[in-house]
């Protein structure tokens, strides 16, 4: 397929610290299979990481984490675009002018401050401003496709709906991006609630499966997962836990969960576990190790990080004229 033809794929993440197999089999691995045939960008919003109490010296740590385990996971920076956002000159540019088209009311209904409103913490404006921020991620490369999880499907809405106003305000500009909600995959549950999405903001530990857990940590883990009454490895509505460990299964195996439920007719849910945990011990150890292996070479990091940086800033530039053009900002001359 030729560069002209490529659809422009852009989805982006908060650097928190290590993923979760759910952030893998859910999200990011089916960005790997979309590098061939788009152009894909993978901005790593620290931007957006500063709404909310945070430390510095953790943040830029995170941040290069994050580099490294995109890679890990498959995202291979020759096939796509991995940068930081704060070195791209234009989002926060951009995010100023759509602002000033985006009514108060808006961004005061957007769920995600409304819960934040609701705790009752001290808010700072940028909490209200960051679905502004994140259409001047997508508008600024004029984003086709945005994979996103359901959680992030109002303010997708919100970047849309931005994107129509500057093009009848001012004049055609901006593609409209489609929103992708990941369905393929189901999604990977908390090992000790499985009524609620896996998350690392877990208090119990055992609840979740990072991508750097040793060997023993994730069989210890998965042996003590939630299973449900009876004793039958079989995926279905009352078999939460059941269903859980076979999706986990069959994301790492490749295989499909009836294979799997074929496997474990007349054994129990010990043998079972030991299976998945098996297959999950195994899915997971290239990924560790070569996580391990870059977030030691500091060179080759900062050299991604420099090229994304580049080519993103040469696209973010193009955009950004033209949007300066279009609201009437005198041209600056060089
Ligand atoms: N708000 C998104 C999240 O928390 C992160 C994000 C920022 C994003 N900018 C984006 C996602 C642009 C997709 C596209 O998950």
């Amino acid at each position: 397929m030729s560069d002209s033809e490529k659809k422009t794929v852009l989805t982006a993440a908060q650097p928190s610290g290590i993923l979760t197999i759910g952030n893998y089999l859910g999200a990011i691995r089916h960005w790997t299979s979309m590098l061939d045939d788009n152009d894909c960008l993978f901005p790593i919003v620290n931007m957006h990481a500063i709404t909310v109490p945070y430390t510095p010296a953790d943040l830029r740590l995170r941040t290069r984490s994050l580099v490294a385990q995109y890679i890990a996971c498959g995202l291979d920076p020759e096939k796509c675009t991995i940068f930081i956002q704060s070195h791209v000159v234009g989002h926060a540019d951009l995010a100023w002018v759509l602002g000033c088209l985006t009514p108060l009311g808006e961004l005061q209904r957007m769920t995600q401050f409304k819960d934040k409103t609701a705790k009752g913490a001290p808010l700072n404006s940028g909490l209200l401003f960051y679905p502004v921020l994140m259409a001047a991620d997508i508008l600024l490369y004029n984003a086709d496709i945005v994979p996103v999880g359901e959680d992030q499907k109002q303010h997708l809405e919100l970047a849309r709906n931005i994107a129509e106003r500057f093009n009848s305000t001012y004049s055609e500009t901006f593609k409209i991006p489609e929103p992708q909600i990941a369905t393929t995959g189901a999604r990977i549950l908390s090992l000790q609630d499985p009524n609620r999405k896996m998350s690392k903001s877990d208090e119990n530990q055992g609840a979740y499966l990072l991508l750097t857990d040793e060997p023993d940590q994730i069989r210890k883990k998965i042996s003590r997962a939630v299973t449900d009454s009876g004793s039958e490895v079989k995926s279905g509505p009352d078999k939460a836990g059941v269903t859980n460990l076979l999706s986990i299964m069959s994301g790492f195996s490749g295989k499909s969960v009836e294979e799997h439920e074929a496997e474990f007719v007349g054994k129990g849910y010990g043998d079972f576990k030991k299976a998945v945990g098996e297959v999950v011990v195994e899915g997971l150890r290239p990924i560790r190790e070569r996580f391990e292996e870059i977030i030691e070479d500091k060179a080759y990091l900062d050299e991604v990080l420099k090229s994304g940086a580049d080519i993103a800033q040469r696209k973010a530039y193009k955009m950004l004229s033209k949007v300066h053009r279009k609201v009437g900002f005198v041209e600056r001359f060089r």
